[in-house]
């Protein structure tokens, strides 16, 4: 088993994993916390949750990956989370994991340090609504709120697990793994002002969607709406 540290409090997991990786902890080494005071979410978004209640987890890789090869870490930490949460979990691109109505459960944020030209190492940081999700945001709802019990200690070393072994795979198997469990494929969507049919993965992780008229569009990122009444 890889390197696992738990801290009571943290100002985010994501900026101690990457201390210790600055200072040469390992491939594989994981970082978790009862509490983050300043977590963070995609998209410059915060990322709270109350002490105990949920999992705040980041996993140290380092690995010599092309730019191109280090979206997939954030959607194989999603195939992780999905895979530990059921088989009724979803994954919306790139990496929300939802619950069996679309509800998001966990979401991923990953930071790549750069250096001399190549990949440094690439931190993971996974949040989990384990028995919490905040209130005020109704399309959340939390593991315990879908039945599955679980701590998030355990929780951790089972996404660790997961993860650790999914990175090193090929990225044909995680694409289609990712593929198998995606609630984003064949649906109308919309990601900023792009609309249409979500069609594959790209190469890189990213989006391909079928706009009216028949042109794919290349998505990298954003946040994917379900459009209702869209085109079959
Ligand atoms: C998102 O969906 O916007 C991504 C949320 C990522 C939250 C996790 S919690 C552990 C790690 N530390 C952070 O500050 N953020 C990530």
């Amino acid at each position: 088993m890889s390197l696992v540290r738990h801290v009571a409090t943290a100002t985010s997991t994501n900026d101690l994993a990457r201390a210790w990786a600055d200072e040469g902890a390992p491939h594989g080494t994981v970082v978790s916390a009862d509490h983050q005071t300043a977590g963070r979410g995609r998209l410059q978004r915060r990322w709270a949750s109350p002490p105990g209640q949920n999992l705040a987890m980041s996993v140290v890789l380092r690995r010599d990956w092309v730019a191109g090869r280090v979206p997939w870490a954030c959607l194989a930490a999603a195939v992780a989370v999905a895979e530990v949460a059921g088989p009724a979990f979803r994954i919306k691109w790139p990496n929300d994991v939802q619950d069996a109505h679309g509800r998001k459960v966990a979401g991923i944020l990953a930071e790549a340090e750069w250096g001399e030209g190549r990949l440094r190492y690439v931190v993971v940081g996974i949040g989990v609504n384990v028995a919490w999700s905040p209130p005020d945001l109704p399309h959340t709802s939390s593991l315990a709120a879908a039945g599955v019990d679980t701590t998030p200690l355990a929780l951790r070393d089972e996404i660790a697990r997961a993860l650790l072994s999914w990175v090193d795979r090929p990225v044909e198997a995680l694409a289609a793994a990712w593929t198998e469990r995606s609630a984003t494929l064949g649906r109308h969507v919309r990601i900023g002002a792009v609309e249409g049919l979500a069609s594959h993965l790209l190469g890189d992780g990213g989006l391909a969607v079928r706009v009216a008229g028949g042109d794919l569009v290349e998505v990298r990122s954003g946040d994917v709406e379900m459009v209702s009444g869209g085109p079959a």
